[in-house]
């Protein structure tokens, strides 16, 4: 029979393993997943926040007539609230503007007060997400910053829960725990614990985005929401959270999007189970580790949250098109494959820059984008600042409203309209438009190209 709980924060916790029969059908190693997502908020952060309020209650940081703060993609501040609403408290969450707007709707929904604020600038500016709640709980009296980064409070939930669960629910048996690697509160909680309990047997495996700096990318911005760890180029000091221990990972799975996010629809079409796209990253990671396996191991994959606050993204296939993760049909593939290599420039250039620049650009445009010292995995798309023309900035050189070693400034035009390269020519036009010079086509949410007007109309 199943339990009967005298308040919800007694159900957070005690989740099942789920065999993944089909995706592992001809996998040696079993694998199973650790469903988080059946939490009563939704996802793995419920223990996570339970842990960080009780602790600050015991430490008197939290008192009666309080307010909880926090800044969280979503999931954190659903668990802070359900937890902090129970014991009668007010909260406040900070949400990123890049966070899905399903997050939002039911944070507000479980009664908290919702702040959204922007991480695409610098962690230094006062507008970042992080300054914003740090403001908010200085100036309100009573007020308690949670700081899931940097509260011990947060890997120690799952010393004693997630932990000890997987122990337990695997007889001892597991050999190998996969995770996605946020505040890194999970996989050095979980895995730490397991390292201990298995005499250090058990393997770690981090499953990161492949960007991702935890794994040893460059810091640019991927299409995993809640993991890995992102560095602005424009950020000075970068710190990494004092909830991850580094060396609790042994090895980090570097997931590209796409594998990501097909993986994420494979779980719920194959699997029966619904799952975010950290799941996919998670479960991409695993299924690559489990492949290299025998009968006598056994992975266990943490899967954080439900795929209901995503609909609308990596379960939509008309989103998985618009960003170039889905291909089916005719496509722009031809077109682009036949179109010049892609011409980027830098947001620090000169007008004389970009002038050189342009020469081999199609259709004389160019998408222009955020500065990185290199960049191994093309421009994001989220990283594009705007455009610039040839025509535009011959001109202005022509009629001396420009030098050549000026900033670009006011002759930076909007960004050129993106469609993913599953798209028909049709939407292409479409975006197009009447006066746009041209269209960029993404690949796996990565600029691939540039469709002038002249290859479309
Ligand atoms: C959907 C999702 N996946 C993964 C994570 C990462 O977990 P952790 O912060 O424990 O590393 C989070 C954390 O917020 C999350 O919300």
């Amino acid at each position: 029979m199943a339990a009967v709980h005298q308040s919800v924060l007694d159900a957070i916790g005690g989740t099942p393993l789920f065999r993944l029969a089909r995706l592992g059908a001809d996998i040696a190693a079993p694998i199973y997943a650790k469903a988080e997502f059946l939490n009563i908020g939704g996802s793995v952060k419920d223990r996570a926040a339970l842990s960080m309020v009780l602790a600050a209650e015991r430490d008197g940081l939290l008192k009666p007539g309080g307010t909880i703060i926090e800044a969280t993609s979503g999931n954190t501040g659903i668990g802070l609230t359900i937890v902090g609403r129970q014991r009668g408290y007010r909260v406040i969450v900070g949400v990123s503007d890049k966070s899905s707007a399903e997050k939002s709707d039911i944070l507000r929904a479980y009664g908290a007060e919702v702040v959204l604020a922007t991480t695409s600038v610098a962690r230094e500016d006062p507008r970042h997400l992080f300054n914003v709640v740090t403001r908010l709980t200085e100036e309100i009296p009573g007020a308690w910053l949670a700081n899931q980064y940097d509260n011990l409070a947060n890997p120690d939930a799952h010393v004693r829960t997630t932990g000890p669960e997987i122990w337990a629910q695997t007889g001892g048996k597991i050999t190998h725990f996969v995770a996605g690697v946020g505040t890194g509160g999970t996989v050095t909680g979980t895995g730490g614990y397991l390292k201990e309990a298995s005499g250090g047997s058990v393997t770690v495996i981090g499953a990161d985005p492949e960007s991702s700096m935890y794994g040893g990318g460059d810091g640019s911005p991927w299409f995993v929401e809640s993991i890995g760890h992102f560095l602005h180029p424009e950020t000075v000091e970068d710190r990494w959270p004092q909830a991850y221990r580094s060396e609790v990972v042994d090895v980090f799975e570097r997931i590209p999007d796409r594998e990501s996010l097909l993986a994420a629809r494979w779980l719920a079409r194959e699997e029966g189970i619904l799952a975010g796209p950290s799941s996919g990253t998670a479960v991409a990671a695993a299924l690559r580790v489990a492949r290299e396996l025998g009968p006598d191991d056994l992975v266990v994959v943490l899967l954080p949250d439900s795929g209901r606050s995503y609909l609308s993204k990596v379960h939509s296939d008309a989103w998985m098109r618009q960003w170039g993760f889905l291909e089916e049909g005719d496509g722009l593939r031809e077109l682009l494959d036949g179109a010049a290599p892609l011409v980027a420039v830098d947001a620090g250039a000169t007008v004389g820059e970009a002038l050189e620049a342009l020469r081999t650009a199609p259709g004389g445009v160019a998408p222009v984008a955020l500065a990185r010292a290199a960049r191994p995995f093309g421009v994001t798309a989220t990283e594009v600042v705007g455009s610039v023309e040839r025509e535009v900035l011959a001109a202005a050189l022509a009629d001396g409203f420009a030098k050549p070693g000026d900033p670009l400034g006011a002759l930076l035009g909007p960004a050129l309209p993106t469609v993913g390269v599953g798209q028909s020519p049709a939407e292409a036009r479409a975006a197009l438009g009447e006066a746009r010079p041209g269209v960029s086509v993404l690949v796996d949410g990565r600029v691939a190209g540039v469709l002038p007007r002249a290859a479309l109309v």
